[in-house]
């Protein structure tokens, strides 16, 4: 089995970005966990803070893996082409956020991916990252 987590932008970040919301890790350390926690699993890891650079490695990755994490960060909200990329390839994608977005500030309740997603995960801090792997299992 192949997934892929693809990060959006400013989670190169974390770590280091408001620390309250997003914790205190780095994404390559909890990547490191995630990895010896899926051993079983091909796991791949992409980030970017461009939208075009997203799109494509969406389109890269999105008629071959078996499974697709996107946290598009900033872009669930804005990004209609991200939205059409999720809805146009034939792997499965779900939506990871780290925060709950939806007890933030309104302009976070809008995403462009989630009526295109297999599901949602969010607020569970990092956590998210590792529920969504698992719907893939199951
Ligand atoms: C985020 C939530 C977004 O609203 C925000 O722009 C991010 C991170 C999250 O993982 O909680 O950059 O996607």
């Amino acid at each position: 089995m192949k997934i892929i987590i693809i990060n959006g932008p400013n989670l190169n970040l974390l770590g280091k970005r408001e620390p309250e919301i997003y914790g205190q890790h780095t994404f390559e350390d909890y990547f490191d966990i995630l990895k010896s926690k899926f051993d079983a699993i091909e796991l791949d890891y992409f980030q970017s803070n461009i939208e075009g650079e997203i799109i494509s490695k969406l389109q890269e990755t999105g008629f071959s893996y078996d499974g697709i994490v996107l946290n598009a960060a900033a872009y669930t909200h804005t990004s209609i082409g991200i939205g059409d990329a999720v809805k146009a390839i034939s792997t499965a994608v779900v939506e990871v956020h780290i925060s709950n977005t939806f007890a933030r500030e309104e302009f976070r309740h809008q995403s462009f991916i989630s009526a295109h997603a297999k599901g949602v995960v969010l607020g569970f801090g990092l956590q998210s990252y590792e529920l969504a792997i698992q719907s893939f299992l199951s």
